[in-house]
């Protein structure tokens, strides 16, 4: 039986551990948080981390707007947080509405304050091996559990199913800087099982329930569910089919209790250091 990676503990170490470094920060770090419309999900992912801001004793400017603000008022919002001092970083929250050009709005938003390592400058310097302002909070947390349980990445193989630029690629940049031999699979992947079934470590962050089966993973492997996704019956549920993969794996994250903690505490962390000029 696998053992669980939980990342609800590491997180809340982590969120202790920012707690007292922000108490010796003045001013304190502010993050400014644009959302824009009124997708269901987003107002959940947004509602925690501002939780997570306030229990950590964070700063947060909050900016609600219309679903049909045009692109250049947006673009206006985000050059006055860039010329703010007293706003660390910015968080854009994604997904935008369809009339708005999502690169362009990320490209706006000074790399020195991109919170969630989304502008070129921060990919380019993750992917050449520089060091980022800020990286990725998903990808940068789930490096931060595999150190914590000790799960050395040098020289094996690790099979990332999804390529999006929140989570894949970027988890591709980490997990080849520390010397991983990477597979990047996705959608149009012709026998995605055979590629799983090669890896040692395998990340699933697709969006569909359970499509990771017990035939899709090696004996021993570690296996990180990304996913959430909803049932009709309203659970929440990984990418992995979580019951039959631990039988096989050695370690295996949780959903709930797993990545998406991890991914609010990066976020906190990003905060500090770049607050911190760090
Ligand atoms: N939408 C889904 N995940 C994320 C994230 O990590 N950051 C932002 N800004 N939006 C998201």
């Amino acid at each position: 039986m696998a053992i669980l990676m939980k990342g609800k503990s590491l997180a809340l170490r982590i969120q202790e551990e920012i707690q007292e470094k922000a108490k010796r920060l003045e001013p304190k770090p502010k993050l400014g948080i644009i959302m824009v419309g009124n997708n269901p999900a987003s107002k959940i992912y947004v509602n925690k981390k501002k939780d997570a801001l306030e229990s950590t004793g964070l700063l947060f400017q909050m900016l609600a707007l219309e679903e049909s603000i045009p692109q250049r008022d947006l673009e206006n919002h985000i050059e006055a947080m860039n010329q703010d001092p007293l706003i660390h970083g910015i968080l854009v929250q994604l997904p935008l509405p369809h009339h708005i050009c999502t690169q362009d709005i990320l490209q706006k938003v000074s790399p020195q304050k991109d919170v969630d390592g989304f502008h070129p400058v921060n990919v380019g310097r993750l992917s050449m091996g520089m060091k980022p302002y800020a990286i990725s909070c998903t990808p940068y947390g789930i490096i931060k559990l595999l150190e914590e349980y000790k799960i050395s990445i040098e020289g094996k193989h690790a099979v990332i199913v999804g390529r999006s630029n929140i989570v894949g690629k970027p988890m591709a940049s980490l997990l080849l800087n520390q010397n991983a031999t990477v597979t990047l699979c996705h959608s149009k992947t012709t026998s995605l099982q055979s590629f799983c079934s090669q890896a040692d470590i395998l990340v699933a962050a697709v969006g569909i329930p359970k499509l990771i089966q017990a035939s899709f993973v090696k004996e021993g492997a570690v296996v990180i569910d990304v996913g959430i996704n909803r049932t009709t019956e309203g659970k929440l549920v990984g990418d992995v089919d979580f019951s039959e993969v631990e039988k096989k794996a050695s370690y295996i994250t949780p959903v709930p209790g797993g990545v998406g903690n991890m991914t609010v505490a990066m976020l906190l962390s990003n905060i500090v250091n770049l607050a911190s000029g760090q």
